[in-house]
């Protein structure tokens, strides 16, 4: 069998510097425990449209279709503010999810008991919690037709569509099952049934798709309750299926509970390839922070757990996806911090490398 096939792109910023300790992770796994990758690293973002004059080259995108999973740092930069809206560091990462059809984006929102006082509520709600939205990616309001400014008699109206396709709405719940099977099997699925059409559509095909997974605990919630119970009582929810656009505000407003940007990985899956694997992106939520990009303060463990992600999700390599986890957590309880995860006084912040360097010592230690 051969060696499983990761591609590497690091992207603008602090891209490269977070990924440069993703790749000591990544060689701890091939020479402790077997697990050998064929990684091959490659432009994307600014750092391609420097090279080729284009974000994403035709020969990278081709990669990216044939590895096994696409590890991604950040891209962007003031530098490419100014760039034509094709030609935007941004239209990289959007071509791969397009291209690649990563129709499901999960976005865990873990607190890490070291880093419970850090959360901007209260510490018992936070506290151990551990949920995953499961944001569809590719359809909703960000891509339905029509859309545009329109003249309209004597002033100007701006639409767009929110548009669902049942087999679009079917793989999205089907990728959340799956996942809840995998947890707690409990799942809880958000739309606004009570005034959209879609989501009534959302409401009846999630629940038709339940009828395959009748382990898994099914319950439905109106999106905007759905926000309030995120900051009112979080650790009620294991698993949480939405569209693209509450998706996009309730994942962000969930990972917030948890602390720093610096620590929230997230992996989008597509349909499963000849292999079985499913198509996958994994990429911490941040971005290249032009603020601190080369001075080596960023943090890397966002970046870190997006690898931990796949393991568990391209290789079933669950147990060392928990191992990688465990010695992130490891090294957070040691009071380990980069200057982003500061709080308490008198704490000296440690460098990109050193945090690196000491998520690689506690792998050492958990042998
Ligand atoms: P950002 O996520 O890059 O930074 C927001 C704030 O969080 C900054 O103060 C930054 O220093 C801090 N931060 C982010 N990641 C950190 C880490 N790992 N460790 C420590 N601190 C961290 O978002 P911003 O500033 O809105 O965007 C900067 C550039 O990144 C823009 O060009 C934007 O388009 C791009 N961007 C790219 C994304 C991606 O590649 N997926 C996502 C978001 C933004
Ligand atoms: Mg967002």
């Amino acid at each position: 069998m051969p060696n499983p096939s990761l591609l590497i792109l690091p992207g603008d910023g602090i891209g490269p510097e977070v990924m440069a300790e993703v790749r000591k992770i990544i060689d701890w796994f091939g020479a402790n425990q077997g697990l050998k990758f064929d990684v091959s690293e490659d432009l994307v973002g600014g750092a391609a449209y420097d090279v080729h004059g284009v974000p994403l080259a035709d020969e990278t995108m081709a990669k990216a279709q044939e590895v096994d999973a696409v590890l991604l740092g950040a891209v962007g930069g003031p530098k490419y503010d100014n760039l034509d809206f094709s030609l935007k560091p941004e239209r990289g990462l959007l071509r791969l999810r397009k291209e690649m059809d990563l129709f499901s984006n999960l976005r865990p929102a873990q607190c890490f008991d070291a880093l419970a006082d850090f959360s901007s509520l209260k510490k018992d709600v936070v506290a151990g919690l551990d949920i995953m939205i499961v944001r569809e990616l590719t359809s909703g309001v960000y891509f339905g037709e029509p859309r545009g400014i329109f003249e309209e008699g004597n002033e100007r109206v701006g639409i767009n569509t929110q548009r669902y396709t049942e087999s679009e709405i079917e793989r999205a719940a089907r990728s959340a099952f799956e996942l809840a099977m995998r947890r707690n099997k409990k799942l809880c699925s958000m739309e606004k049934a009570n005034v959209m059409e879609s989501g009534v559509l959302w409401r009846e095909v999630v629940t038709r798709v339940g009828k395959e997974y009748p382990e898994v605990e099914l319950s439905h919630m109106y999106a905007d309750n759905g926000a309030m119970q995120l900051v009112r009582a979080p650790k009620q929810f294991d698993v949480i299926v939405t569209d693209n656009l509450f998706g996009d505000i309730l994942s962000d407003c969930a990972a917030m509970l948890t602390g720093s940007l610096g620590m929230l990985p997230s992996a989008s899956l597509g349909a499963p390839m000849a292999n079985g694997r499913p198509k996958a992106l994994y990429e911490p939520v941040h971005g290249s922070a032009p603020d601190i990009a080369g001075q080596g303060k960023a943090n890397p463990i966002a970046c870190i757990l997006s690898f931990a992600m796949a393991l568990r999700y391209s290789f079933d390599q669950g147990a060392e996806a928990d191992r990688l986890e465990a010695a992130v957590e490891k090294v957070l309880a040691d009071g380990v911090r980069t200057a982003d995860l500061l709080g308490e006084e008198g704490v000296t912040p440690v460098s990109t490398t050193q945090m690196g360097d000491a998520v690689v010592a506690a792998l050492d230690a958990s042998l």
